[in-house]
C-alpha cells in the first residue's frame, strides 16, 4: 500500500489494527463544541487498552469514532489498513459487524431471549448459519466462564453475570477489535473486577480490546492506559512489569 497519508508503520496487509490521525470532533453550535482536538495514536493487535479520564472528557465520542458508529468533523481511522472515512455507508458497516464487537454500560439484552439466543442473535447479520451461531454461541458463554448458564434468561442472572452475556455476544462473532463504554459502570467492585479479568483473556487471545472507563483503580489493570482530557491525550502508558 502506498498511500502517503497512511501511517507510516503499516504493512497494509494482514495485521489488523487500529490508527487514529489527527482526529477531531466539533459538534455544531453556538459556540461550537470542540469534543475532541487533533488525537492521533496506533493500538496493535491484541493490545488491552483503557481509555481513561473524567466525566466530559471525550471518552464516549472517541470510542464511537474509533468503532465507525461516528464520523470525525477532522482525521482519519484507519482499521486494519482501510482508511475508513473513504468507505461508503454500506462497506463501513460491513466492516463493523465483520471486525468489531462493542459492549456499553447497560448489557441491553432481549429479555425474552435465553443467554444462548441472546449470544446467537448477535451474529445474525454475519451470514453464518443456525447451528454454527449456536456452536460460537456456546463457546463464547464458555469465554466467559458461563457455559452451565447458557438457558438462562437475563433477569434470572446478575448485573456481571448479564455484562458477561453482552460480551460473549461482541465476542462470538470473532471480532479484531472489541469495544467496551465503561463496561463495569452499573456494576459493583468486584463484579467489575471480574469483567476486565474476562476482557484481559480475550485480548490475550488476540483481540484487540479498548475499554472506557473512569475508574483509575480498574485502569490499573489493563496493559495500556490512555489518559483524555478534555478531548486532547494527556498520558499514554504501558505497564512496565508482567504480571
Ligand atoms: N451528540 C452530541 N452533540 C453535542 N454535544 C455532545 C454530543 N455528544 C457528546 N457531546 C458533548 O461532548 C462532550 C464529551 O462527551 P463524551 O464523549 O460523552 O464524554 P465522556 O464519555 O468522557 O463523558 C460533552 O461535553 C458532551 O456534552
Ligand atoms: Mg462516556
Amino acid at each position: 500500500m502506498t498511500d502517503p497519508s497512511a501511517p507510516a508503520w503499516r504493512t497494509g496487509e494482514s495485521e489488523f489494527d487500529l490508527s487514529l490521525r489527527g482526529v477531531g470532533k466539533i459538534y455544531p453550535g453556538n459556540p461550537p463544541l470542540h469534543v475532541l482536538k487533533d488525537v492521533t495514536l496506533d493500538i496493535a493487535p491484541g493490545e488491552f487498552v483503557a481509555v481513561v479520564g473524567p466525566s466530559g472528557s471525550g471518552k464516549t465520542t472517541m470510542l464511537s469514532i474509533m468503532g465507525t458508529l461516528d464520523a470525525p468533523s477532522t482525521g482519519e481511522v484507519w482499521i486494519g489498513g482501510v482508511a475508513t472515512g473513504r468507505l461508503g455507508e454500506a462497506e463501513r458497516s460491513r466492516l463493523r459487524s465483520d471486525r468489531i464487537g462493542f459492549v456499553f454500560q447497560q448489557f441491553f439484552l432481549l429479555p425474552a431471549l435465553t443467554a444462548l439466543d441472546n449470544v446467537a442473535t448477535g451474529m445474525l447479520y454475519q451470514g453464518i448459519n443456525k447451528r454454527n451461531r449456536r456452536r460460537r454461541a456456546l463457546e463464547a458463554l464458555d469465554r466467559v466462564g458461563l457455559s452451565a448458564r447458557a438457558s438462562h434468561r437475563p433477569t434470572q442472572l446478575s448485573g456481571g453475570e448479564q455484562q458477561r452475556v453482552a460480551i460473549a455476544r461482541a465476542i462470538a462473532g470473532e471480532p479484531t477489535i472489541l469495544f467496551a463504554d465503561e463496561p463495569t459502570g452499573a456494576l459493583d467492585r468486584a463484579a467489575g473486577r471480574r469483567i476486565v479479568h474476562y476482557l484481559r483473556d480475550i485480548a490475550d487471545a488476540g483481540t484487540t480490546v479498548v475499554v472506557i472507563t473512569h475508574d483509575q483503580e480498574l485502569a490499573a489493570l489493563f496493559g495500556r492506559r490512555i489518559s483524555l482530557l478534555d478531548g486532547a491525550i494527556v498520558g499514554d502508558e504501558r505497564e512496565l512489569v508482567s504480571r
